[in-house]
């Protein structure tokens, strides 16, 4: 059985990793559309060997489209994922539009994908880029030793904000070395050579929605009771987002306990040796699967603490490979003919 797939946001970051993600992963494709916005008609983007011509979403008929993977913005969803799931076709979108809806399953594979049997809407949500690549690391901990609260402070990558805010770090970096003024256009403030505490707008309580994103997220994923706080911070980098995580169980919790469970967890890779190097940076991360996992270690403060690193690529697991993953979950439960 093969599935007709249409990937909206197509030339956009996410949906060019999308197109990327279905060749690598042999996805059961009879055919595979590009779509974005009318602007974008005609243009062509890369699929697998090929190319593919990309046509309108404002124009395209999802009647015989089996699913929809979505990256085009909050507003988008809002508009189309409605209409496009009531033709028939299931959606999979990686905008926060749908993520808290109660009638949404919002999923990451590894950790919740039994959440897919009731999506009565015919979407489907992907979480934050930052969420993701967390709660694959902290399921396995979970299951260990009960997590009651999470402090974390993450470091973002550009292409997180999409290809103009690339285009924005990269403007800036070469104005700086050439000694041309620098234009803030995208970020809040100057982003390269610094780092901006500051993503998504600011709410009434002082987080930012980014952060409260990560709060709310993590609860309906993973556990209702779990406390979570964050600090997000944008850095100039250009793919895969870091995260410094401190995290209190109920239970007693060794880092050698700790280490071997996340070995053994599904996307999860360890790389923790206490030498010079013997970590994961962003730079290493791009363009791979996994969600890898650092300095393991016991944070003396609290009675049962632990203390880790985890960086992923926003890109893929934080977006696009984690989307793909759901629409193998579907196809593999046979859910699309439920839906
Ligand atoms: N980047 C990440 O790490 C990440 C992670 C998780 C979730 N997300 C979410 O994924 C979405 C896309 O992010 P991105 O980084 O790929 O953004 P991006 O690089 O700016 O791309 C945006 C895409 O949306 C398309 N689009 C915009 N308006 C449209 C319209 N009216 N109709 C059809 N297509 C339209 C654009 O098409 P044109 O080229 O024709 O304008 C483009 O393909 C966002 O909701 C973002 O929050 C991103």
């Amino acid at each position: 059985m093969a599935y007709k797939i249409a990937v909206v946001g197509a030339t956009g970051n996410v949906g060019r990793e999308m197109l990327n993600v279905l060749v690598e992963r042999q996805f059961p494709a009879s055919e595979v559309v590009a779509l974005a916005s009318t602007s974008s008609v005609g243009t062509e983007v890369s699929f697998g060997d090929g190319v593919l011509k990309v046509r309108a979403l404002d124009y395209y008929d999802f009647k015989d489209t089996d699913i929809c993977l979505m990256s085009a913005g909050g507003a988008v969803a809002k508009q189309w994922a409605p209409k496009i799931a009531a033709a028939g076709c299931v959606v999979i979108d990686n905008s926060s539009a749908f993520r808290m809806d109660r009638q949404v399953p919002l999923v990451v594979p590894e950790v919740n994908a039994e959440a897919l049997s009731d999506m009565p809407k015919g979407i489907v949500a992907n979480p934050n880029c930052s969420t993701a690549q967390l709660v694959v690391a902290l399921k396995p901990l979970h299951d260990l030793a009960t997590i009651k609260r999470v402090v974390v402070s993450t470091y973002q990558s550009v292409s997180g904000a999409g290809r103009e805010a690339m285009d924005e770090l990269f403007r800036q970096t070469r104005a700086v070395f050439v000694a041309d003024p620098v234009e803030v256009v995208k970020f809040p403030k100057q982003i390269a050579f610094n780092v901006i505490p500051h993503i998504d707008t600011f709410l009434d309580s002082g987080f930012t929605k980014e952060e409260w994103k990560m709060m709310v997220e993590t609860q309906k994923i993973l556990d209702p009771d779990i406390q979570l706080t964050a600090t997000c911070v944008r850095v100039p980098v250009f793919v895969g987002h870091s995260e410094a995580v401190a995290i209190e169980f109920e239970k007693p919790i060794t880092a050698e306990a700790a280490r071997a469970a996340l070995r053994a967890a599904p996307g999860v890779l360890v790389v923790d040796k206490r030498e010079d190097g013997g970590y994961v940076t962003p730079m290493e991360c791009a363009g791979e699967d996994a969600t890898y996992v650092s300095r393991i270690r016991k944070d003396p403060t609290v009675e049962n603490g632990l203390m880790l690193w985890i960086v992923a690529d926003n890109l893929r697991k934080g977006a696009a490979l984690n989307a793909v993953q759901i629409a193998e979950c579907l196809v593999n439960r046979k859910l699309l003919r439920a839906a």
